[in-house]
């Protein structure tokens, strides 16, 4: 059956990446949380889409040049909507505490194919496994060398590439490097390609899908994953399958 994953939690109606748009999208039954892991100065793992803070939040800069404290003054709810000031920038462990006693699966992307953050990889594993969540959680990352070094380091936690463009033959290359799972770009996928994957084994998670008919395709499909910004027109499509 396939789960509707939170694309940065609720993020078409709330704050992307902050505890109210993770919140929301648990409160309206989404089956998974997609969300970007980086990490700040002194090296704690927050949660943001872009290596820059200034879109969706009220400071400037990039995100590894400031510490997690000076993070914590600004505001990451604003820029959405007037009524969201007040939210705060999370760390990755407040989310792992928020879905710890819930049916939630979490996709953490690593956000590090532009800047490479120390040992990332290490840090984003240790804590997994304090919360003792290694068989909730997928990691993805379009650095694929770092997906690797995440298996290499805890074989139980799943780990797959995320890709933009078209693979030809994307089941072989899975298998070259023994991905657990694959997160293509959902453009990049027809019924075919599908049907070998599903073959193979591979559970597909794939993004951003937020067109109903896409949706619809895709479920039909048996796609693992739709990782989405529009939670409830996914679900409403689950549902009437
Ligand atoms: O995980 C899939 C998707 O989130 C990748 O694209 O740019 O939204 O992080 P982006
Ligand atoms: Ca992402």
């Amino acid at each position: 059956m396939t789960k509707i994953f939170a694309h940065r939690g609720y993020s078409g109606k709330y704050p992307e990446n902050t505890l109210k748009s993770f919140k929301k999208a648990i409160d309206y039954g989404a089956q998974g949380i997609e969300t970007d892991v980086q990490m700040s100065r002194d090296g704690e793992l927050i949660l943001i889409h872009d290596e820059k803070i200034d879109r969706t939040s009220n400071g400037t800069g990039y995100v590894f040049n400031m510490s997690y404290n000076e993070l914590l003054e600004l505001d990451f709810g604003e820029w959405k909507r007037k009524k969201f000031r007040g939210e705060k920038i999370p760390k990755l462990s407040e989310l792992l505490e928020l879905v710890q006693d819930k049916n939630i699966e979490l996709n953490l992307e690593i956000k590090n194919n532009i800047i490479h953050y120390p040992n990332i990889e290490e840090k984003i594993i240790t804590l997994i496994s304090d919360f003792q969540m290694e068989d909730r959680v997928i990691i993805s990352s379009f650095n694929h060398e770092s997906v690797l070094k995440c298996k290499s380091i805890n074989k139980k936690i799943r780990c797959g590439p995320l890709t933009y463009s078209n693979l030809i033959n994307p089941h072989k290359y899975i298998n070259e490097y023994k991905f657990d799972t694959f997160h293509p770009m959902y453009r990049s996928l027809d019924s075919e390609k599908i049907q070998v994957l599903k073959n193979n084994g591979t559970p597909i998670y794939t993004y951003t899908v937020d067109i109903k008919e896409e949706m619809n395709f895709l479920i039909k499909n048996g796609i693992e994953g739709i990782i989405t910004n529009e939670i409830e027109i996914a679900l409403s499509c689950l549902i009437n399958q």
